[in-house]
């Protein structure tokens, strides 16, 4: 084998696999597809071949540190190298979270970024695997490249990539491979700088001192722990008893990495004993998640997002007031109320990340988010979880209340936008495909009818023209409109690695403060009953039960 500095090019013969169309965020497989010869090196090179603005350039390269990281990312190293790429930074040990290679392609001015990483799916040799391309802005790539990455993949013939040893990933140093310069980079330094310099850390500093405050943090055995050792251990003094599961593991430690009530077991058990923390906090696989909770109380991430956008001027990053906000269209209204407040406007966007990025980079808007645990801002390009905890952390040190008191004051205010998802998970992909086609087949009969006693005030097939590009995409999703003012939408997962996942969204607005403590699947049920009618959920998928409700 020769070494890494005369490394040649080999051109390895291959054939076109049909299923590497990216989803929702990147192109999501089981790990042993990932394993077959020829897979991931067909979807790099594709995507080298549609991004030819990488020759010469910088390229920055991590992951979420679950099984077959580093395998992915040697691969990728080698045909960056063959690809002509100057330099590459890379995470120590190939971790980088989303946000924090966000962060660093931003920073270093890279022209993109790879990120290895199934999100919150879980890990090992019998989970799933991942490859997100994000873009010179830091965010993920528009459809348009990911599209064309696509069909590059299905005429492919034949890839590139130099023989050599491996880099060596445990330390921090520079090296080269080929004619490429490769950076072995701290993975958390900038982003932490980041963080110091949007919040503000004097503050929660005191905070995690009071006596009456008490934070645990569940890394989940994910990609944040070395991101909340340094930021919340180290620079916010932060006890180590209270972050928990910060040893990242190629596998989580078997565990689900998605922040939610049912997988964060360990935080949910901490926040219940009888001196247990007083705000809880998790993140998912790769970083780009969050849930927070304040004692036996769960805050849904739709909420947050209105929570958020009503406190920023808290935040120092935010005191001028924000641009406007973004919400994927299946998040609750709860934050159209507050931009109305405030005066500014609120865009409706597809499910996933890509969609924001034009209207942060137009200065549209400063903050936005979706209902499935992301939020963000113009800091970096993607959701960012720890960002979200120490925004929260930031508005609880100056508001001096607990999380709880935060969310209750906010509904007196404005008013709570009831709100679940009901996900059918495991559906046969033919028979979630009629559901949708008979949804939108249906569509211009559902005017004024009425299921289960609530009546159908409008309905659409969400179709979203970026304000900024001028871009058009479609079918992304069934709205229903109720004449009581509530809301449903149907859509099918676009990251799921098997069978299809029918995702069913529904809330109503409850303006009367005596009414803001129920049960929300008490408060919603009509509107349950109604989604079921109207979809024929039973006689498509024989599912009475969603398999997930959040
Ligand atoms: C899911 C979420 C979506 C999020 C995406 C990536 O996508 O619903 O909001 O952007 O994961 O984290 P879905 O499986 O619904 O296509
Ligand atoms: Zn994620």
């Amino acid at each position: 084998m020769a070494n890494a500095q005369d490394a040649s090019i080999s051109v390895v013969q291959t054939q076109a696999f049909a299923d590497q169309q990216p989803g929702t965020s990147g192109l999501r497989k089981s790990v042993g597809r990932f394993q077959e010869a020829h897979y991931l090196e067909n979807f790099l090179q594709s995507l080298f071949d549609t991004v030819p603005g990488l020759a010469g350039e910088t390229l920055v390269i991590g992951g979420d540190g679950r099984f077959y990281n580093t395998t992915a990312i040697q691969t990728a190293l080698r045909m960056a190298a063959a690809n002509g790429v100057a330099r590459v930074l890379v995470g120590r040990h190939g971790i980088l979270s989303t946000p924090a290679a966000s962060c660093v392609i931003r920073k270093n001015k890279a022209e993109g970024g790879i990120i290895f990483s199934a999100s919150h799916n879980p890990g090992g040799p019998e989970g799933d695997f991942g490859v997100k391309f994000n873009h010179r802005n830091g965010g993920p790539a528009p459809e348009a490249i990911t599209e064309a990455i696509f069909a590059a993949s299905q005429g492919i013939t034949e890839y590139k990539i130099i023989e050599t040893e491996d880099v060596d990933l445990s330390r921090l140093h520079g090296t080269q491979l080929g004619e490429m310069t490769v950076q072995v980079i701290d993975p958390v330094a900038d982003y932490a700088d980041l963080m110091e310099s949007l919040f503000d850390f004097e503050r929660i500093r005191d905070l995690l001192f009071r006596d009456d405050f008490s934070l645990c943090f569940d890394a989940l055995h994910a990609v944040t722990g070395p991101y909340a050792e340094e930021i919340l251990g180290r620079r916010l003094g932060a006890r180590s008893s209270g972050l928990i599961n910060c040893q990242p593991k190629e596998d989580f430690g078997g565990g689900h990495p998605d922040p939610n009530p049912v997988y964060a077991t360990g935080l949910i058990e901490r926040m219940g004993e009888p001196e247990g923390a007083t705000f809880g906090a998790a993140s998912d696989g790769d970083g780009d998640r969050n849930m927070v909770m304040g004692r036996n109380f769960f805050v849904a991430p739709s909420d947050s997002l209105a929570v958020l956008a009503a406190n920023a001027r808290l935040v120092p990053a935010y005191e001028a007031g924000l641009a406007g906000v973004a919400r994927s269209m299946p998040t609750s209204q709860a934050v159209d109320r507050v931009a109305k407040q405030l005066g500014i406007s609120c865009f409706e966007t597809p499910t996933g990340w890509k969609f924001f990025g034009n209207l942060l980079d137009a200065g549209k808007i400063t903050l936005c988010g979706e209902e499935s645990a992301g939020t963000g801002s113009n800091h970096v390009r993607e959701k960012d979880g720890l960002w979200a905890v120490l925004f929260w952390l930031n508005i609880v040190a100056r508001l001096g209340q607990t999380v709880e008191a935060i969310l209750r004051d906010h509904w007196l205010t404005f008013g709570r936008d009831y709100y679940t998802r009901h996900d059918f998970e495991g559906l046969d992909k033919g028979k979630a495909d009629d559901l949708m086609a008979g949804l939108r087949e249906s569509l211009p009969r559902l005017e004024g009818q009425s299921f289960a006693g609530q009546t159908v005030a409008w309905a659409d097939d969400f179709a979203y023209t970026d304000p900024v590009d001028g871009s058009v995409t479609a079918k992304q999703g069934i709205r229903i409109g109720l004449t009581g003012g509530g809301r449903i939408v149907y859509r099918l997962s676009g990251t799921g690695t098997a069978g299809a996942t029918l995702r069913v969204y529904m809330e109503d607005y409850e303006g009367n403060p005596d009414r803001h403590d129920l049960d929300t699947q008490e408060r919603l049920a009509q509107i349950i009953r109604a989604a079921h009618e109207i979809a024929k959920i039973q006689a498509f998928t024989g599912r009475d039960q969603p398999t997930v409700v959040t």
